[in-house]
């Protein structure tokens, strides 16, 4: 049996647990969290009933598979402390945007392989996008494993790690903008006289439908846009002065920011 530590128990932590415990990949015993916030640890314990231990390098000597769920900004601290534990028969999988396998790889005093993943706060409810890349001591067997892992999560795709940054300012931010999108049309609801939670059920709903409509039907995002878009009608007003305000625009600046600030972490 696999054991699994996790080296920060923040939101993407118990995202990811809380999926893999759900479908029944991971038993909770077959897991060890550490985390520098004894609260958070005792919390999530709590919640889930996973061992925790206050010391990452006591969680690394314990598992298989250690997913580094700690910000960028930690990472140069955390792996200098786990760096000559981990060992080539472990596998080490980091989720943090920006930060290389090169750059993690350069920590290591073995030749561990490490795995760069992206997921998104979706997997949560296992609906997650999973961008993976490879680092250079990473075998076909190990590939399987991680690919077999974040499936249980959702949907996986594999890509040139150059790409990861771009990749994770649609997928890993994405959840934010659709979130922010929802929010304004239920305030928008509300301005126009909506009961707040008729509002919320509506714009909710009108998201997740035409979710399912882009991946059940897979016609083009213009066409499906089409079929709402009759000549003269409202959905055609509404959409020029989207335009007028710069919607495309702003989606587009969006983007390009989170992948300067991807690059400066
Ligand atoms: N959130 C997302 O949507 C998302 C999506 C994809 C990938 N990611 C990546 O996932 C990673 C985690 O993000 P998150 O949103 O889960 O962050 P988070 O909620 O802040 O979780 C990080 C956890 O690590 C803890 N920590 C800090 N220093 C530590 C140390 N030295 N040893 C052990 N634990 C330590 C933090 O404790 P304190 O809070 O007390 O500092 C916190 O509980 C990031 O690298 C991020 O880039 C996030």
């Amino acid at each position: 049996m696999t054991r699994m530590a996790f080296i920060g128990a923040g939101k993407m932590c118990e995202a990811i647990l809380r999926s893999l415990i759900r479908s029944g990949y991971l038993k909770p015993e077959d897991v060890i969290l550490s985390d520098i916030s004894s609260e958070r640890l005792s919390e999530l314990s709590e919640r889930y009933k996973v061992p925790v231990v206050s010391a990452n390098r006591a969680a690394v000597e314990q598992a298989d598979v250690i997913i580094l769920s700690i910000k960028p900004q930690s990472h140069p601290e955390v792996l200098g402390e786990i760096g000559d534990t981990l060992r080539e028969d472990q596998v080490l999988i980091s989720i943090a945007v920006g930060k290389s396998t090169e750059s993690i790889e350069h920590f290591l005093t073995k030749p561990v392989p490490v795995v760069r993943v992206m997921p998104n706060t979706p997997a949560m409810v296992s609906a997650s996008l999973s961008s993976i890349s490879y680092g250079k001591h990473v075998t076909e067997p190990v590939r399987e494993m991680v690919k077999e892992i974040f499936s249980d999560l959702g949907e996986i795709i594999e890509i040139d790690e150059k790409l990861q940054d771009e990749v994770a300012a649609i997928s890993g931010c994405g959840p934010a903008y659709f979130y922010l999108m929802v929010e304004s049309l239920i305030d928008a609801g509300v301005r126009i006289g909506l009961a707040r939670p008729v509002a919320k059920k509506i714009a909710v709903e009108t998201m997740i439908g035409s979710g399912f409509m882009m991946r059940e039907t897979e016609m083009h995002t213009a066409e499906l846009r089409d079929m709402v878009t009759s000549p003269g009608g409202t959905t055609i007003a509404a959409i020029e002065a989207l335009e007028e305000n710069g919607f495309r625009a702003a989606i587009f600046r969006a983007v390009h920011a989170a992948v300067r600030r991807a690059k400066e972490l």
